[in-house]
């Protein structure tokens, strides 16, 4: 079994996270994840106090085990930020900050409501701004990931931020799928790994079906940056792209930001549409490369599971084995 330095500090089995995924992700998820050993969290971003209230007793319902709270630093609501505190979860994870936005007082708060702070960087000077700050551990998230992603792949951008922060554990994300990746991780010097696209292809996550679908169906080569979904969707981040799948809606719009500024109301209602009624070419689907490494849809605890046994099995016998060999 791989223990790390993070499984004492988060009081969990695998070193093994759920990223916070805004709507993405549901309490049956960061259940199922936290209740297999590893840790799972709820992405707050949108949700209201109650909202925040309901899904965090929904987790509550479904295990004793540790999770976190996510939250969006550019784009938070105080009064859903005060209530997330009072529930006490063990982590509270924050990502994107604002430039000019203070950490510290946000950080300090979550302290003092006993939790531990997590906060997810796309490049060293801001994993370093976090560390000053206070944090507790810092998810270093590569380019490949699902979602919202800075410039920096994992390869280089994982060792450059243990080096930075050290002694702060460092959680690896962007592009971890199985036990290889934990393992390179490890290598690299992270104490684990965050993922994200992998548990969209979950049983227990809320995506629609044919979403999960065309996770299973990409060879991980139909991702693209853009900030089409981000213009349609009216919301501006402070300096990321969206890594998403490239289909007829983002094609459409490529090149022509200007005009789906012009008609955004409209391609909003059209996104949301398709969404809901799982139309994959109209409506957008954040995912990473490593969507490429994705062949099913297990359960949750089932990808826990393999991927911690897969990593042991290449730490302790594939690896050591090469080494032995040499002499
Ligand atoms: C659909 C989707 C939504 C996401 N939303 C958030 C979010 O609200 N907050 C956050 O910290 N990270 C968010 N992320 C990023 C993940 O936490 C994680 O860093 C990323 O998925 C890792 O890369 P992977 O998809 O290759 O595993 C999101 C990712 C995806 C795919």
């Amino acid at each position: 079994m791989i223990r790390t330095p993070i499984c004492h500090l988060l009081d969990i089995e695998h070193p093994i996270a759920l990223g916070g995924m805004g709507s993405a992700t549901s309490p049956p998820l960061v259940a199922a994840v936290s209740r297999a050993g590893g840790l799972g969290a709820l992405g707050c971003h949108y949700l209201s106090p109650q909202q925040i209230g309901e899904r965090t007793a929904a987790i509550r319902q479904e295990t004793n085990k540790p999770f976190g709270l996510n939250f969006l630093m550019f784009d938070m609501r105080e009064d859903s930020f005060a209530a997330a505190l009072e529930l006490r979860p063990s982590v509270m994870q924050f990502a994107w900050a604002r430039a000019e936005q203070d950490l510290t007082s946000h950080f300090d708060r979550a302290h003092r409501a006993g939790c531990k702070v997590t906060y997810m960087a796309g490049a060293v000077p801001e994993a370093v701004r976090a560390t000053k700050a206070g944090a507790d551990i810092i998810i270093a998230q590569g380019t490949e990931g699902g979602g919202h992603v800075g410039w920096m792949a994992s390869m280089p951008l994982i060792p450059m931020v243990v080096d930075a922060v050290a002694p702060i554990p460092v959680l690896a994300a962007g592009g971890f799928a199985d036990g290889r990746g934990l393992a390179a991780a490890l290598s690299l010097g992270a104490d684990g790994i965050l993922l994200g696209t992998r548990f969209l292809a979950s049983v227990e996550s809320p995506l629609h079906p044919n979403f999960k679908q065309a996770i299973v169906d990409s060879d991980g080569h139909d991702t693209q940056l853009s900030e089409i979904p981000d213009i349609a969707s009216g919301q501006v981040w402070p300096g990321a792209m969206t890594r998403s799948r490239r289909n007829r809606f983002v094609e459409r719009w490529a090149g022509r930001e200007w005009a789906l500024r012009q008609s955004r109301a409209e391609a909003l209602a059209k996104l949301r549409a398709a969404r809901e009624s799982g139309d994959v070419d109209e409506g957008p689907l954040s995912m990473g490369q490593d969507a490429g490494l994705i062949h099913d849809i297990p359960s949750a605890a089932q990808i826990v599971t393999r991927i911690a046994q897969e990593a042991e099995e290449i730490l302790s016998r594939r690896l050591p084995r090469l080494v032995a060999d040499l002499h």
